[in-house]
């Protein structure tokens, strides 16, 4: 037997709950000679299992239901459904604090939230403190916050000597290049990385090109290629962010972006880059684009976390639509520019293989590749030649 104080500290409720409860036949004390209210153990196990139905999200009323055999199961597999939900979200939220202590990878986390809110993800990570350039590589290179500097400095270690970052060819610049009305206008490439596409339109243009890229070492080498093959009589290297370049409005007749519109979302980045173009302009650029719209499994997997935003040629084409450009032409790369990428890449990691570098790197790039030998057909990098519309 309970007096009301004990079975008060038993459940861990006050005492004028327990009364009112009584007031609803939830329990049912009996008054002894002494005037005082005594409870049986049966009315303490009814309110844990009320403490424990109401734990699982029943309302009093609903719980009271519940105790009284009346269980209305549509009610508690809805109930059901709420508290995975919350479960989910709460086991979210434990990988989060966890990950920010450093305890755990962010790195799901990230992919998660660039694909469901991408600009607050981006502006999250500069209230970090990394700088917009870090921001953008981690975007760019799917990574966790927390492995950034290491993970970076062997990303880069792995490409110092290749001369590719992505897919491409000269023949595909030139294709693409060729669709253009002609070959002296101003040309402002953005996210020229080793300036391999840089030299190939040196070589034809008849007008200049401003080569920009955020990253110094890059445009250095880039420098260099160019002046190595004497062709840097018509281009400046400027070294800038895409998304926020430092020229006037309306100066460029073509903004030429090779395998780097997607760094800050091909949408985006029409709207931006648009400004800078005379207003018979040009924006050609190539991207990553599903060439199926039924992908399979593995491939749709990996690239939902590498590209989120990667989408369908048509897709594509409408959107370039909606933003007010014409499509001049577009083309898939050639297997050769895919060749030109992989096959050094693939020689490299066999290289490093026994080296210094981390696991996480190699192995992220032996996926990459592992996708790219057993998909690749399934999506491919696209060319798109764009004309602003008048
Ligand atoms: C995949 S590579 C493509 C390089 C080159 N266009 C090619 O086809 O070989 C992307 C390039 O964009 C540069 N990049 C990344 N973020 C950038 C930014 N915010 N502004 C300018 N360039 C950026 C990288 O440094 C890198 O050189």
């Amino acid at each position: 037997m309970y007096r009301i104080s004990e079975l008060a500290r038993e459940v861990g409720l006050s005492r004028s709950t327990l009364l009112y409860y009584e007031k609803l036949g939830l329990i049912k004390g009996q008054r002894q000679l002494n005037g005082y209210r005594v409870y049986t153990n049966g009315d303490l196990q009814r309110l844990k299992l009320l403490l424990q139905l109401q734990a699982g999200g029943l309302s009093l009323k609903e719980c009271l239901a519940c105790l009284d055999a009346k269980v209305d199961r549509q009610l508690l597999e809805e109930r059901l459904a709420t508290l995975e939900t919350e479960i989910a979200q709460k086991v979210q939220a434990k990988v989060l604090l966890s990950s920010l202590l450093g305890m755990d990878s962010m790195r799901s986390w990230h992919q998660a939230m660039d694909k469901q809110a991408p600009d607050a993800h981006f502006d999250w990570l500069l209230k970090q403190g990394f700088t917009e350039k870090q921001a953008l590589k981690l975007r760019w290179l799917s990574q966790d916050m927390n492995v950034h500097d290491q993970y970076i400095g062997e990303f880069d270690a792995v490409f110092n000597g290749l001369e590719r970052l992505g897919p491409g060819s000269a023949a595909d610049t030139l294709r693409a290049w060729g669709k253009l009305p002609d070959s002296n206008g101003a040309v402002l490439e953005i996210g020229c990385g080793k300036g391999i596409s840089t030299q190939v339109l040196a070589h034809h243009t008849r007008g200049s090109i401003l080569a920009i890229d955020n990253d110094e070492l890059t445009l250095c080498v880039a420098k260099l290629n160019l002046a190595a093959q004497q062709l840097s009589e018509p281009v400046r290297f400027v070294c800038a962010s895409m998304t926020q370049l430092p020229f006037d409005s309306a100066k460029f007749d073509v903004v030429w972006a090779e395998g780097s519109a997607y760094i800050m979302g091909v949408e985006k980045a029409l709207k931006y880059w648009r400004r800078f173009l005379k207003s018979t302009g040009f924006i050609v650029f190539s991207d990553l684009v599903w060439f199926t719209d039924e992908p399979s499994t593995k491939a749709k997997m990996y690239w939902s976390t590498q590209y989120p935003d990667m989408q369908t040629v048509e897709y594509r084409i409408e959107q370039i639509k909606r933003l007010d450009f014409e499509i001049i032409d577009h083309f898939s790369l050639s297997q050769e520019a895919w060749d030109n990428y992989l096959q050094p890449l693939k020689a490299k990691l066999m290289e490093h293989a026994t080296g210094t570098i981390d696991t996480i790197v190699l192995s992220d790039l032996k996926d990459e590749i592992d996708i790219h030998d057993n998909y690749l057909g399934e999506y491919g990098y696209q060319f798109f030649i764009t004309k602003l519309k008048r």
